[in-house]
């Protein structure tokens, strides 16, 4: 199996960027699936039904969120009946969504999961615990895993992708926007990246117009954060995987795009 992960698409840029090139991608790269973390897609935080809608019918088969999940009230409904879209599965049971998906691919069913880290974030449930409660649920299911791990530290990331090594074909980072050098298939066969890039405007802190972030973080006067315009770019990890489900390969996907 051969599928492409994007990292955090990014407002309007990154939004517009994916319904223009996911299903060329798909063709160009021979993907099974395409699988995207959607948090910052509506406006740089959440995502609306709408747009879940349209990315699905431009070529993503599934989407995968973070601790921006429900900041698009509407979102919910989608959430609660899509077979398309997860939660963190270490958020608690009585939060909206579905721990897991599974994407039926050309090459065989792909399992994806999304789990939130601990370092300098809200306090969540314990994502070891959560993940191997998931994968009791779905291994036997699927031919490949995806855990998409939302963190703000490495070491969380590196934690969980030595944890989980052997038994999920790639834990692939996202949250911090920016791609890491770090590339790896572990010895256990599981790719490992801690953070695969946002898919938007890299001109920008995060995402965000420099200027806004620059004078905010300097005076301490609260102000929107919009979302920046130039240096767009797609970026992810395109896995290479057996019939075992290991990974056989990982490489860093990163496309300016004019949108
Ligand atoms: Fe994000
Ligand atoms: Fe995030």
């Amino acid at each position: 199996m051969r599928f492409l992960f994007l990292g955090d698409i990014v407002g309007k840029p990154g939004y517009t960027a994916v319904l223009q090139h996911a299903a060329p991608l798909k063709k160009e790269l021979g993907l099974d699936a395409i699988v995207a973390n959607a948090e910052n897609a509506s406006d740089g935080s959440g995502l609306t039904p709408r747009q879940f809608q349209r990315l699905c019918d431009a070529g993503v088969d599934a989407m995968t969120m973070g601790d921006h999940i429900y900041r698009r009230k509407e979102i919910m409904d989608t959430l609660q009946s899509s077979d398309r879209i997860v939660k963190p599965a270490n958020y608690p049971s009585t939060a909206a969504g579905h721990t897991h998906c599974i994407v039926d691919t050309p090459a065989g069913k792909l399992g994806v999961v999304s789990l939130l880290g601990r370092v300098y974030m809200r306090p969540v449930d314990c994502p070891f615990d959560a993940i191997d409660r998931v994968l009791g649920e779905i291994e036997n299911k699927v031919d490949s895993i995806l855990v998409d791990i939302h963190a703000e530290a490495t070491s969380d990331k590196q934690t969980l992708g030595r944890y989980l090594d052997g038994r999920v074909t790639a834990v692939l980072g996202t949250h911090t926007h920016v791609p890491t050098a770090d590339t790896a298939v572990l010895p256990g066969g599981t790719a490992f990246q801690c953070d695969v890039g946002m898919t938007g405007p890299y001109d920008s802190i995060i995402g965000r117009d420099i200027r806004r972030v620059m004078e905010t973080t300097r005076t301490f006067q609260p102000t929107h954060f919009y979302v920046a315009t130039r240096d767009v770019r797609l970026c992810g990890a395109v896995i290479e995987s057996d019939s075992d489900g290991k990974a056989t390969s990982i490489q860093r996907f990163e496309r300016a795009v004019d949108v």
